[in-house]
């Protein structure tokens, strides 16, 4: 008897043949991406990020090109906000699978993400992401050489209210308020120390865990939006956000949704 065919990525068995009359793949869709992301990780099991290697899940997301017909429909945009979160997939509770939809300028408050594994790929327009040590580190790294190319960053921010940006809002998709008004005098605790800047194009992937730190995400064009695909596993819904000049935290970044597969949640929320 012939045993049953091992469940397979999607995309390995779905070729046709080119001119030459050889294989040639078929470009991934983002439901195919879906199928590779449940199947990748598994039916059940612990829901724990130990237990996830990330590399498998960022080598799926490199292997998805962006096509705006498969994700224009979960892509709505607020311009009263940073960004919006859309919902395109709940991995039946191992993981989310939005589209974060950035309004022109913008930028995210630093975060961190709750323990989970954060991928993330551009899908139009450009992102910065800056990287922080976490609080403590800057401390403990104060002495080191404030010189180190490595750590130099190059990126301006985004927002005009970026040096000084306040971290007062409950809902981590807020545009970030300026607390111009903070006196040196009321600086109590140390800067967040930046790790690295990376500008991301179409199609790049981004990666990020606590383990590495704390991030901003930013789109510096002021005249157009910005497209990204998240990919968070274990999921979560509340995560810690942070004052740059300070490194004072909150548990405060309610992460909620705009919209659950294409349809816009009344109150913004899951
Ligand atoms: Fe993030």
């Amino acid at each position: 008897m012939v045993p049953p065919l091992t469940p397979q990525i999607a995309h390995i068995m779905d070729h046709t043949m080119n001119s030459n009359n050889k294989p040639e793949k078929e470009p991934l869709t983002l439901d195919q991406l879906v199928k590779n992301i449940h199947l990748a990780l598994g039916p059940d099991g612990g829901l724990d990020s130990e237990h996830i290697d990330a590399n498998e899940i960022l080598k799926l997301m490199e292997e998805y090109s962006s096509n705006a017909t498969d994700w224009s429909k979960y892509t709505i945009f607020d311009h009263s906000r940073a960004y919006t979160r859309n919902l395109i997939d709940d991995g039946n509770g191992k993981f989310n699978l939005m589209i974060l939809a950035w309004s022109k300028g913008q930028q995210s408050p630093i975060h961190d993400h709750a323990g989970s594994h954060c991928i993330m790929k551009i899908l139009d327009g450009e992102l910065e992401e800056t990287q922080y040590e976490w609080p403590n580190e800057s401390k403990n790294n104060a002495a080191k050489n404030t010189k180190d190319d490595d750590t130099e960053c190059n990126c301006k921010s985004s927002s005009s209210s970026s040096p000084s940006s306040s971290v007062e809002s409950s809902d981590i998709t807020e545009a970030v308020q300026t607390s111009s008004s903070l006196q040196s005098s009321e600086l109590n605790g140390n800067p967040l120390r930046t790790r690295k800047c990376t500008r991301l194009h179409p199609n790049e992937v981004a990666y990020i865990h606590d383990k590495i730190g704390l991030h901003r995400i930013s789109n510096p064009d002021q005249g157009r939006g910005a497209v990204s695909l998240h990919l968070y596993t274990p999921p979560y819904q509340v995560c810690k956000t942070f004052e740059e000049k300070t490194g004072r935290s909150r548990m405060g970044g309610k992460c909620t949704f705009y919209s659950i597969g294409g349809h816009r949640c009344t109150d913004s929320s899951s």
